[in-house]
């Protein structure tokens, strides 16, 4: 059995499993959502990249609030040792990503539905339940664009982290969630 605290220590399978998609869907969203000005408006190919950024970042959601779920059940292995500043950033960065990929996909959803249009997901259509409001359409809108920056800064960091401890400080932290 490993130490307590030793970095060898793994996720649960579905935790590494839902770790993974949720990363899947959210490189899909964003580049769908970056490769729709490639069609001119109208196109069936821009419709393509709308649709499939709308089910991407839908995905996100789900898998994001069964992450959520399975971690209240299931055990997480102690946090990796190292200095405390490390150990708190790691938390931080580990709690805004939860925070940000549950916040993204509520703001691009209520953005579309305050402008009264339909969302079509799996066939699935989410019609707006309440009554059209296109000045907090486009105020979800702004704030779903503000924290697409922050996916990039997040993501970015969080990724370089990872490798630094792979590459550089050579503890295999990538066991833990392979
Ligand atoms: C984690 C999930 C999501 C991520 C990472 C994400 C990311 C993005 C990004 C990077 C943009 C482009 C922002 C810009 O132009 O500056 C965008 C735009 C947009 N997203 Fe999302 N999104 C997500 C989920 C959703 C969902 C679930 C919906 C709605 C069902 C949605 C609706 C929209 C809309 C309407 C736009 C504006 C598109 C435009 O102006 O052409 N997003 N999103
Ligand atoms: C959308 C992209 C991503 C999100 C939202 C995300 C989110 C998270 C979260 C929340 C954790 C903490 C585990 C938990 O509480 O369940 C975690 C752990 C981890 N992630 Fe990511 N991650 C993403 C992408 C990546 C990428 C691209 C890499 C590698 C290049 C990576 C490598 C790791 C590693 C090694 C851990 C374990 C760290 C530890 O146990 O302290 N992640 N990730």
């Amino acid at each position: 059995m490993n130490a307590v605290g030793s970095v060898d220590q793994r996720y649960n399978a579905v935790l590494r499993s839902l770790h993974w998609l949720v990363f899947l869907a959210v490189v899909v969203a964003v580049l769908t959502i970056e490769l729709q000005d490639v069609y001119a408006k109208g196109t069936p190919g821009r419709l393509l990249m709308r649709t499939t950024h709308y089910v991407a970042g839908f995905s996100v959601l789900m898998l994001m609030t069964l992450r959520l779920l399975a971690r209240a059940v299931l055990s997480t292995p102690a946090a990796v040792p190292g200095a405390n500043w490390m150990q708190v950033s790691a938390r931080l960065a580990h709690l805004a990503l939860y925070v940000l990929m549950l916040a993204m996909p509520l703001l691009g959803i209520a953005s579309v539905l305050l402008a009264g249009k339909p969302i079509d997901i799996y066939g699935f259509v989410l019609t707006p339940p309440v009554q059209m409001d296109r000045a907090l359409s486009k105020s979800f809108k702004n704030f779903h664009e503000i924290g697409a920056t922050f996916v990039y800064i997040l993501v970015g960091l969080h990724a370089a982290a990872a490798l630094w401890h792979q590459f550089v400080l050579k503890d295999h932290i990538f066991r833990r969630v392979l």
